[in-house]
């Protein structure tokens, strides 16, 4: 599309064009290029994703994510003084089962004195101010893997079951002082279940930050390394097609996002984020709810691998990618790369 206000008046192939539009005059100089910038990255746009272990002793290295660690919860409250420092508002915890915690019915979702509840009461208690988001979701729980439980043949995930647990495990969250809870499951009506559960017992003000686009992601392999909900051995690969969006589908997000608002979510998030700015920019345009989008652990870690071969500058993709997904539309972003973009961006 041409529009008309760009075009050189009067041009004809006999005369040198006159240049009244020389895009290029606010590109001059660094000072100019600062002025006409159109998007910014802030601290406060970030949201650190963390990963916490039972024991003791110093965090984990994830191979697959540089710079990414399984804290204990010792080392999740330290981290969590620094980033509230920094000035970042929220953290999302992810727990990190052994496997012997582990069962086919996720049964420790609902422990009380469970590890991520241990882990924000710890974290809620040293940093008050730093909003804590929790994933409600089975499969940092369950032997399988999937994030709710599967049906009597064992060959998908069932989902009215799964969502009665998921209810229960964001009112457990809830109690335990999380700000957002985050269904990251994607089982048909779990937020507007989640939304009557918590409103029941009394948590009126606890947030829904919904994953409500989430697609069958090739990017979420560094993650499931991460949390060991990888695979079980000898089993095949783990596929989550039944629930999570297929990457084709744009009308189908639309309309997953639709059913969220419906159900009461109180922020969409799209994720991968890098490879589906497409649909931050639809719901964007659509939708007046606050839009977040997660940058998964295979968009940091391609990123990392192409720089440590030398193909890539590491700093100026990292905050190129970010740069796009807040072009594209997202308020705020779920990245592994918080602490260090706030760091580079200095003081809040
Ligand atoms: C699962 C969950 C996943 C991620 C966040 N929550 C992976 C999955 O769906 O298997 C991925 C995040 C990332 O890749 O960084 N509930």
């Amino acid at each position: 599309m041409v529009f008309e206000c760009y075009l050189i008046p009067k041009m004809t192939p006999k005369f040198k064009p006159e240049l009244v539009r020389r895009p290029r005059r606010l590109r001059r100089s660094v000072a100019l290029r600062r002025l006409i910038s159109e998007t910014v990255i802030r601290t406060d746009d970030l949201i650190a994703p963390l990963f916490v272990r039972d024991g003791t002793g110093q965090p984990e290295d994830v191979e697959s994510m540089p710079g990414v660690v399984r804290h204990t919860i010792d080392t999740l409250v330290e981290t969590c003084r620094a980033l509230a420092g920094l000035g970042i508002p929220a953290v999302a915890l992810f727990p990190c089962l052994a496997a012997q915690l582990k069962d086919a019915e996720g049964s420790r979702s609902l422990d009380e004195e469970g590890l991520i509840l241990r882990a924000v009461r710890a974290v809620r208690k040293a940093c008050p101010d730093l909003l804590v988001i929790t994933d409600i979701a089975l499969d940092p729980y369950t032997t399988h893997g999937h994030d709710g439980l599967l049906t009597a043949d064992g060959r998908d995930v069932d989902n009215d079951r799964t969502v009665e647990v998921l209810a229960r495990m964001a009112v457990l969250h809830a109690s335990a002082g999380v700000s957002l809870v985050a269904p990251s499951d994607m089982m048909d009506g779990r937020v507007g279940a989640i939304r009557s559960a918590l409103d029941e017992s009394g948590q009126t003000e606890t947030g829904i930050l919904a994953y409500s686009a989430k697609y069958a992601s090739a990017y979420y392999g560094p993650f499931r390394d991460a949390v060991g909900s990888a695979r079980v051995e000898g089993a095949p690969y783990l596929d989550k097609g039944t629930y999570q969006l297929n990457p084709s589908n744009r009308r189908e997000a639309r309309m997953e996002i639709e059913l969220d608002v419906r159900e009461g979510a109180d922020i969409l998030m799209i994720k991968p984020a890098g490879p589906y700015l497409d649909i931050i920019r639809e719901v964007r345009d659509a939708i007046d709810l606050p839009v977040a989008a997660y940058q998964v652990s295979g968009e940091y870690a391609q990123i990392h691998a192409a720089a440590r071969l030398g193909w890539l500058d590491y700093k100026r993709c990292r905050d190129e990618s970010l740069l796009a997904i807040k072009r594209a539309g997202a308020d705020m972003i779920l990245t592994y790369f918080a602490q260090e973009v706030a760091e580079s961006s200095g003081a809040p």
